[in-house]
């Protein structure tokens, strides 16, 4: 699954330039802000004077002083010997001292139709109108709304960032627009109402910005920012379509009205391909959020992650997501692209939004047609005709010698022989590398076609790629079917045709092979992540000044691109919850959350259950409650609410304790609850030995006189009860209690040393209030 870790760009932490230098940069976390009653510079006198502490001068002191977050976060990032740092770990209030991590960055218009957004609506999986309103007009397109997406920046000049015909910036608006290169005010209007950046971190480890790799200004060099923003907010574009034609349509983000703020806090790494993603690191990222807190953001969209979750005293997302939560701003995010292996879901604390990725109802068929009259439907976005068969070979038999046998199909660079391949289509397969680049390693070795055939871990997933020549993408079993014709032949021949866009395509949705997994390992009573989005073949705005593959080759320029990954899932949920939060301004996140989840979708356009991409029944590890459904979010019925206070009780349990007591008013009781019970829309039971009591909570804000009843589908061997088993609400706003009781059916339970899945819900006249389990069974 190497390839896929390359081509969807992801979220993998870098190894720190394990250097010469011994000062490293520490994030010194003071705990949660009892700012108000201290003035901004007092706090950095504070922060600064716990350096004096460990440094020889104020002179030592001040210039080792990173950034001294003082907005919404309180804490600091100072360059420090591994002795000076242990020192400070030991100090009163000093809640924890760790290393910052560099991370990669991770980590349309189809989407929106898709999940029944648009007003065309002729294609929509669900049309579904509410009082003749769609949802869009419903929320005014999200205009009071503000989107912080921290990422690599923005192309500001896309068209899907015009402000034409918006209303004035919101009075409430507190952010800045921050001049640098190719990047000054003139560049932010009512659509980019502020823009920063922050890179005293990146510049610490990589020194200055190399101003042929990256713009030190809110300027997006990469496009990975320019995409996700324009996913979660981008303006109704029409006839928007990628390479010359294909995804047609009108490109629109979720809340094409909603404001956008930009913090850039991710950067080309030097020296290394662009194509391998930027680094993100960790106290610039917590700068950028400290700011984006304190500006006034309502939502902030976060395609960034790790590789492997971090415990939350170590995981500078969570914390900050924290410190937003308490303003009741929504933090979502990525779950990473580290799947399909178990347990690498990133970004999992529960005051986050955690989102996965699945394919949308879109195909782009390009078929290759071989010498016998077999037609294989590969996909395809590129643009090249081919008119006439040629000779077809498989890369492994027209390699230079000395290609190790474990590569020899993989079309890695250099390793195709020329006079083998000119004038041929070649055969490679996905494992090591990037998918566009072997299709320029068959060009640069003559090749007049490629295609690519998925290895068997990547099943009938397909990512659409730009590629440089004639090429289309197989699926496995289509991959397997080609080369059994080449090896029944002596002359094998074949011709690719162009792509075409298909709609309507089935079965839609399935999760894509790349999204990370559960269990959570930070807390396994906590399911994660939370549901699926969009995050196969995304067309979205694109950065002028990178080429779509990100390849040195490739020299292209264009305005919008197609990409993968859960970077472009986490922008689709974004922008769904800021019509959510425009509609009902009065929700709390948690409510938002409920929402989404308890009405999102556990089947799949042919109304069986969702898949993975190998067509096997996925689990609720890959989509969380489900592929969201923004109409039905609007009116769930019940709601699991969750306060900031239940979020501090959940981390006397879910530690460290000193995090909250060290800092706030908030005192844990001597027995605090498990973690199971906090007040979640899902759970998880890591080890069903004897019987689990669970109590939940829920509000009702469906209709004012109304009835529940309980129903579950329990994992094998599992038998769910609820009490009450039914719930009988008289007004508005009232909150009733239950017990769920959780048990093995036979006890002592049947060996099965794995994690089972299920659901149970609360069914009304007009609701089904869904809510997804996974129990282990020992
Ligand atoms: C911003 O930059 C543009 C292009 O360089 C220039 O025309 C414009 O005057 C600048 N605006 C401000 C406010 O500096
Ligand atoms: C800046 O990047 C370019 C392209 O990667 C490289 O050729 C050049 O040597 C770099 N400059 C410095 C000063 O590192
Ligand atoms: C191929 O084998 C070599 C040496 O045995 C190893 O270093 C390399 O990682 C392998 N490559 C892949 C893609 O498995
Ligand atoms: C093609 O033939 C080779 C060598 O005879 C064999 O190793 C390979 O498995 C065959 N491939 C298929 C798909 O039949
Ligand atoms: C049941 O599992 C929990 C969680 O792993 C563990 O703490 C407890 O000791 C187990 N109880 C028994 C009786 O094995
Ligand atoms: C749930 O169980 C607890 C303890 O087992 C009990 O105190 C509580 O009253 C129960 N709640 C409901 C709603 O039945």
């Amino acid at each position: 699954m190497k390839n896929t870790l390359f081509c969807f760009l992801l979220l993998i932490v870098v190894p720190i330039l394990a250097s010469s230098v011994e000062k490293k940069v520490y994030i010194v976390y003071l705990g949660l802000h009892n700012n108000g009653e201290k003035a901004l510079h007092e706090i950095e006198k504070t922060h600064i004077s716990y350096l004096l502490s460990v440094k020889e001068s104020e002179e030592d002191a001040k210039s080792s002083l990173l950034y001294s977050y003082k907005h919404s976060i309180n804490g600091f990032a100072a360059k420090l010997t591994p002795d000076e740092a242990s020192k400070l770990s030991g100090m009163d209030g000093l809640l924890s001292v760790f290393p910052s991590h560099g991370k990669h960055s991770v980590q349309t218009t189809r989407s929106w139709e898709f999940v029944g957004l648009d007003e065309g609506d002729s294609y929509s999986w669900e049309k579904l109108k509410m009082g003749g309103e769609d949802l869009l007009s419903k929320a005014k397109h999200g205009k009071n709304v503000i989107i912080g997406v921290m990422d690599s920046g923005l192309w500001p000049e896309s068209p899907s960032f015009s402000d034409q015909g918006m209303d004035p910036t919101p009075k409430s608006w507190k952010g800045i627009c921050q001049g640098g290169v190719a990047f000054n005010s003139s560049n932010c209007n009512k659509k980019i109402i502020g823009a920063r950046y922050y890179v005293k971190g990146f510049q610490n480890a990589y020194g200055p910005v190399n101003a042929t790799e990256d713009y030190l200004s809110p300027r997006d060099m990469d496009g990975h920012g320019t995409h996700t923003a324009s996913t979660a907010a981008g303006r109704q574009v029409s006839d928007v379509a990628a390479f010359g034609g294909f995804a047609k349509g009108t490109a629109s983000g979720g809340a094409p009205l909603a404001r956008l703020a930009i913090y850039k806090a991710c950067w080309a790494i030097p020296n290394q391909p662009k194509a391998d993603g930027n680094t993100c690191f960790d106290e610039d990222m917590l700068a950028a959020l400290d700011d984006a807190i304190a500006d006034g953001v309502h939502i902030l969209s976060v395609s960034i992650g790790t590789a492997k979750p971090l415990p939350f005293e170590h995981d500078v997302i969570g914390l900050a997501a924290l410190e937003a939560a308490k303003r009741n701003i929504l933090v979502v995010c990525s779950a990473g692209n580290s799947g399909p292996a178990p347990g690498t879901l990133s970004n999992p604390a529960p005051w986050i939004i955690t989102v996965g990725a699945s394919s949308l109802d879109r195909a782009f068929f390009a078929p290759v047609k071989l010498g016998n009259g077999l037609k294989l439907i590969g996909q395809s976005v590129t643009p090249y005709n081919m008119k006439k068969m040629s000779p077809l070979v498989y890369a492994g038999d027209v390699v230079v010698p000395g290609v190790p046998l474990n590569v020899t199909g993989q079309c890695l660079p250099g390793s195709l022989d020329p006079n083998k391949v000119k004038g041929k289509i070649v055969v490679c397969t996905r494992g090591a590398g990037l998918r566009v680049g072997k299709g320029l390693e068959v060009k640069r070795a003559g090749g007049v076609g490629f295609v690519l055939a998925n290895a068997k871990a990547n099943g009938d997933e397909i990512a659409c790629d730009a590629h440089l020549l004639p090429a289309t993408t197989l699926t496995y079993d289509s991959g397997i079917k080609i080369l059994e014709y080449i090896n029944s032949t002596k002359n094998p021949m074949a011709v690719v045709s162009p792509g075409r866009t298909v709609l309507k395509y089935k079965p839609a949705p399935f999760m894509a092979g790349f999204t990370s997994r559960g269990p959570n390992v930070v807390d396994p009573n906590i399911l994660k992540p939370d549901i699926t989005a969009p995050g196969l073949n995304i067309l979205a705005a694109w950065s002028e000044a990178s080429s779509p593959s990100k390849l040195p080759e490739d020299k292209r320029s264009v305005k919008y691109n197609i990409y993968s990954g859960t970077s472009m899932s986490c922008p689709h949920v974004s922008g769904a919850a800021a019509l959510l939060k425009a509609i009902h301004p009065d929700w709390s996140i948690a409510a938002i959350k409920s929402a989404l989840m308890t009405t999102a979708a556990i089947t799949n356009s042919l109304g069986r259950a969702i898949t993975d991409a190998g067509g096997n029944n996925a689990t609720p590890f890959q989509f969380g409650a489900g592929h969201f459904r923004p109409i039905k979010a609007v009116d769930p019925g019940l709601i699991y609410d969750t306060s900031y206070d239940d979020y501090l009780l959940y981390l006397c349990t879910a530690g460290p304790k000193s995090l909250i007591e060290l800092s706030s008013t908030f005192k844990c009781p001597p027995n605090p609850p498990s973690t199971l019970n906090l007040n979640y829309p899902s759970f998880a039971i890591p080890n069903l030995n004897t019987t689990v009591t669970i109590t939940r909570t829920v509000t009702n804000i469906g209709r004012p006189k109304s009835t529940y009843f309980f129903s579950a589908k329990p994992p094998p061997g599992v038998r769910v009860k609820a009490s009450p088993s039914i719930l009988q609400f008289k007004r508005i706003g009232e909150k009733l209690s239950f017990n769920i009781t959780v048990s093995p059916i036979n006890d002592p339970p049947v060996k099965k040393s794995e994690y089972g899945f299920g659901w149970y819900s609360w069914d009304g006249r007009y609701y089904h209030v869904r809510s997804p389990m996974a129990v282990y069974l020992p």
